[in-house]
C-alpha cells in the first residue's frame, strides 16, 4: 500500500508500523509509570505485587489491549464512531471515554506544565530547604486567594506553553504531527530516564530502596485490595478501555499485523515501568539513609508528593543533584505530552467523524475549550483537590464502568468476540485462540445471563 502516510480513503493514516508502535508505547508510557506503578507495587506487597500483575496482564490488560485494536481497527473510527458501528445505541459510550479522556487531560497538562517549571528550578534548586512549603506555598500559592506576582512566570507561561505546544502538533495531524512528535520525545525519554536511573544505582542506599521495592510480601495477595490495585494499574498503565487504542488502531493501514505489536506495547510499558521502580526506589533509599530512617517511614512515595515534594529534597541532597533533577523532571515532561497527545487526540478524532472536521479543526477547538478550562481550573487554589477527585474518578470509577460496558456490549451483546478474533488474527503473527474470547468474555461474567442478545453475530 501507499506509505506516504497521509489522509487515505478519508481517514488519517500513520507512515507504517513502527510509526503506530512508537505513538502507541509514547501513550502507555506516561505519568503513570513513572510516579505510580513504584509506589502502588510497594504498597501492595513489594515482589509479590508481581503476580496479581502479571495475572491482570495477561487476563486483562492484553486482551483489551486487542478487543481496542480490533474496534478501532475493524470499524475504522474514533471511539464514538467505532461503538456506534457496533450497535447505534453504543456510541454513548464511546462519548464517556471521550469525557474521561477529556477529564484526565485537564490535569495531565497542569502537572506537565509543573514539570517544565521543575526542570527549570532543576538547575539553581529554586525550591531550598523546604520543597514541601515551597511547592504548596510560593508555587502554587494554595490557601492564598490573592494573586501572586511569581504565579504568571512560574506556573501559568508554562501551562499555555504546553497546551500552544500540543495544539500546533495535533493540528499537524496523525502522520505529521503525533508521529513526528513521537519519533522525538521519545527517543529523549530513554536516554534520559536511563541516565537517571544508572546514577540513581550508585547512590548511597540505593540497594536498600531495590530490597525495600522487591522484597515479596506473599500474605498481601490474600488482600483483595492488592489485587484490584495490580488491575487498576494495568489498566491505567496501558491507556486500555479509554478509547485512546481504538483512535490510534484506527489509523492504521487496513491490512496490518494487530498483534504482534501488541505484544510490543504491553511488553515495552511493563519493563519501562519495573525500570522506573528500580530508579525511583533507588533514590528513596538513598533519602532514608541520609534521614537515618526506614523506607517505610518515607512520606510522598507517590504522585504529586513523590514528584514535587520528595525529589526535589533529594534532588538538593545528592551530588550532581541539579543534573538529576533535569533528567528526572525533563523524563516527566516528555513521558506526559506523548501520552497526552493520545488522549487529546481520542477527544479531537471524536469530533473529527461526528461534525466533518479536518485535524487542524478539530484539534484547534477542543484544544482552545480543554485549555481554558485546565488554566481556570488548575491554576487556581482549588487545582490540586480537583486533580485529585478527577483522578480518583478516572481511574476508579470511569476506568471500571467503561471496561465492563464495552466487554459486555461487544461480547455478550453484539456476540463480535468470534469476528473480531478473526479479524485481529487476520495478518497478525500471533494467533490468538478461544482463551482471548475467554478472557475479554469472563471481564463481565454476570452479564451473560441477563445482557446476551438472541441475536446473531454481525458479519
Ligand atoms: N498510560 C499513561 C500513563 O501511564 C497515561 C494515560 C492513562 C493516558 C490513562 C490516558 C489514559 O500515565
Amino acid at each position: 500500500g501507499k506509505r506516504t502516510g497521509t489522509r487515505s480513503g478519508g481517514r488519517e493514516q500513520w507512515s507504517g508500523q513502527t510509526a503506530f508502535i512508537l505513538a502507541a508505547v509514547g501513550s502507555a508510557v506516561g505519568l503513570g509509570n513513572i510516579w505510580r506503578f513504584p509506589g502502588e507495587a510497594y504498597t501492595h506487597g513489594g515482589g509479590a505485587f508481581m503476580i496479581p500483575y502479571l495475572v491482570a496482564l495477561l487476563s486483562a490488560g492484553i486482551p483489551i489491549l486487542f478487543l481496542d485494536y480490533a474496534l478501532g481497527h475493524r470499524f475504522r473510527g474514533g471511539a464514538p464512531l467505532a461503538f456506534r458501528r457496533v450497535r447505534r445505541w453504543a456510541e454513548g459510550l464511546g462519548w464517556f471515554q471521550v469525557g474521561l479522556c477529556f477529564l484526565i487531560a485537564l490535569y495531565y497538562t497542569a502537572v506537565i506544565a509543573w514539570a517544565v517549571s521543575y526542570f527549570i528550578f532543576s538547575f539553581d534548586l529554586r525550591w531550598g530547604d523546604d520543597p514541601t512549603g515551597f511547592f504548596t506555598g510560593e508555587y502554587l500559592n494554595l490557601g492564598d486567594p490573592g494573586f501572586s506576582l511569581t504565579f504568571v512566570p512560574s506556573v501559568l507561561i508554562p501551562l499555555v506553553a504546553v497546551w500552544v505546544v500540543t495544539i500546533l502538533i495535533l493540528m499537524a495531524g496523525v502522520a505529521k504531527g503525533v508521529e513526528r512528535a513521537n519519533f522525538v520525545f521519545m527517543p529523549l525519554l530513554v536516554v534520559a530516564f536511563s541516565i537517571l536511573v544508572v546514577r540513581a544505582l550508585f547512590l548511597d542506599g540505593a540497594t536498600d530502596g531495590l530490597n525495600a521495592l522487591f522484597t515479596p510480601d506473599f500474605s498481601a495477595l490474600a488482600d483483595p485490595g492488592v489485587w484490584i490495585a495490580a488491575y487498576g494499574q494495568i489498566f491505567f498503565s496501558l491507556s486500555i478501555a479509554f478509547g485512546i487504542m481504538i483512535t490510534y488502531s484506527s489509523f492504521r493501514q487496513r491490512r496490518s499485523n494487530m498483534t504482534g505489536p501488541g505484544l510490543v506495547v504491553a511488553f515495552a510499558n511493563s519493563s519501562f515501568e519495573i525500570f522506573a521502580g528500580i530508579g525511583v526506589f533507588a533514590t528513596l533509599g538513598f533519602l532514608a539513609v541520609k534521614e537515618g530512617v526506614g523506607i517505610g517511614d518515607l512520606e510522598g512515595i507517590t504522585g504529586v508528593g513523590l514528584s514535587f515534594m520528595t525529589f526535589p529534597a533529594i534532588i538538593s541532597e545528592m551530588p550532581g543533584g541539579q543534573l538529576f533533577g533535569a533528567l528526572f523532571f525533563g523524563s516527566l515532561v516528555f513521558a506526559g505530552l506523548t501520552s497526552l497527545l493520545s488522549i487529546l487526540q481520542v477527544v479531537s478524532s471524536a469530533f473529527q467523524d461526528k461534525f466533518g472536521l479536518t485535524p487542524r479543526q478539530g484539534a484547534l477547538r477542543i484544544g482552545l475549550v480543554a485549555a481554558v478550562l485546565s488554566v481556570l481550573g488548575f491554576s487556581t487554589t482549588t487545582g490540586l483537590i480537583a486533580l485529585d477527585t478527577v483522578d480518583k474518578f478516572t481511574n476508579n470509577i470511569g476506568i471500571v464502568v467503561s471496561a465492563v460496558a464495552m466487554t459486555v456490549i461487544v461480547v455478550w451483546v453484539a456476540r463480535l468476540g468470534p469476528e473480531l478474533r478473526y479479524h485481529l488474527n487476520a495478518v497478525s503473527t500471533f494467533q490468538l485462540r478461544g482463551w482471548w474470547t475467554v478472557c475479554i468474555g469472563l471481564l463481565a461474567p454476570w452479564s451473560s445471563a441477563t445482557c446476551s442478545s438472541p441475536r446473531s453475530p454481525r458479519s
